[in-house]
């Protein structure tokens, strides 16, 4: 292909980029817990936290699911629920679904050895082209790029790559580039340098030109394009969502009781618990909530009488806008609810995987609790 620029002239040589890239990182590398490993299980379970979650909030999951679940076996025979705790907080919780799949094929079909391939891997539930690109650059020492965000960034500006990156003639002029400057003896520590690199030298949003190392080489920079690059074809179109949650509380026997919902596959949160919901286009008021046919079904037995409404707890995924608002409610009788709602009792709430949302309204300043301690003063301690 023709570059905007000439890569022998300006770039460096292939050889000269890829050791200077190198001794970049041997000295500004990020000092994170999966670098000290070659264990294809910890790069898979990395690379998968890392997919859509920040570096710093990452860590501190890395070391816990490894921590609980060691290697590919302990993960396989775990439960669902158990792998959805771990994950809490984490959001795309079909990461940790697939995970927990691909771990039993593993145990199951490859007699619980890490496949080594890259035809292997990218046959198993939830590895895609990154991901398997990753595993065999870093463990296995295959000359496979792992093309994330940053390291499209990183390219399109260094050959100043105006074609839209998220569109077949971008990706292939990125891989092209790629292929171009690729450290064929050292191909995990160059996937690695470059994914640092872009994270913390060039940056999105304010990169740092002026001490990059390769400013001199880098056709944006000399052409005043970085601000402008990379280019994306895509406009998100963001969904907002409106969720009345309700959380009922049924007293019997001196206890409480409440309502969860576990999740179903066809919208976010699959497998996860929330409390029921009444689901509307726009924010409904109290009153009109109870009138929607929705809320007279659930309460079809009881007797409901609503204690508070907590304030608007806003939540952002990638391509909606959840509002939510939390409508505390007591009933006298046990509510008509079927499957996938069950009831359970209140004190055992936190022991269910249940969105980052969910977990905040009860755990945010105590804020459910201190509603129940009012109306329930003598209850505090059995619940
Ligand atoms: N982002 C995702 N995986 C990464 C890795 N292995 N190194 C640096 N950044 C990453």
């Amino acid at each position: 292909m023709i570059f905007p620029i000439n890569l022998s002239e300006h770039l460096l040589k292939p050889m000269n980029f890829a050791s200077k890239l190198k001794n970049w990182y041997i000295i500004n590398q990020r000092n994170l817990p999966w670098r000290s490993t070659t264990d294809p299980y910890k790069i898979w379970v990395s690379e998968v936290i890392l997919q859509q979650t920040r570096i710093d909030q990452g860590h501190d999951y890395y070391l816990r699911f490894t921590a609980r679940f060691p290697d590919v076996k302990s993960l396989a025979n775990a439960s669902e629920d158990q792998v959805l705790k771990m994950w809490q907080g984490l959001g795309y919780y079909s990461r940790a679904r697939n995970m927990h799949t691909t771990a039993k094929t593993i145990v199951d079909v490859h007699g619980g050895k890490f496949p080594e391939t890259y035809i292997e891997l990218i046959a198993l539930k939830g590895i895609g082209t990154y991901t398997a690109a990753a595993i065999v650059s870093i463990c296995f020492g295959y000359p496979t790029p792992t093309v994330d965000g940053n390291v499209l960034r990183v390219i399109s500006r260094l050959f100043a790559i105006e074609e839209p990156i998220d569109k077949a003639v971008g990706k292939k002029m990125i891989f092209e580039a790629l292929n171009e400057i690729f450290d064929l003896e050292n191909p995990g520590i160059f996937n690695q340098a470059l994914m640092d690199f872009g994270a913390m030298v060039c940056k999105p949003k304010s990169p740092s030109c002026h001490e990059c190392i390769f400013k001199m080489n880098c056709a944006a920079f000399s052409q005043s394009l970085v601000s402008k690059l990379p280019i994306k074809s895509k406009i998100s179109n963001q969904l907002v969502r409106h969720f009345h949650y309700l959380v009922v509380l049924f007293e019997k026997n001196g206890e409480l009781f409440t309502y969860l919902n576990k999740r179903g596959n066809k919208d976010i949160w699959a497998g996860l618990y929330d409390f029921p919901m009444i689901e509307t286009i726009n924010e409904f008021s109290p009153e009109q909530l109870t009138s929607t046919e929705r809320w007279q079904e659930f309460f079809v037995e009881g007797n409901p009488e609503l204690l508070n409404v907590s304030a608007v707890y806003k939540h952002q995924l990638s391509h909606q806008l959840l509002l939510s608002t939390f409508f505390l409610i007591r009933t006298d009788e046990k509510t008509a609810w079927h499957d996938p709602v069950i009831m359970i009792r209140l004190k055992e709430v936190y022991q269910y995987p249940m969105p980052r949302l969910v977990d905040r309204y009860i755990t945010e300043n105590n804020a459910l609790r201190k509603v129940l301690e009012n109306i329930y003063p003598g209850l505090h301690d059995k619940n």
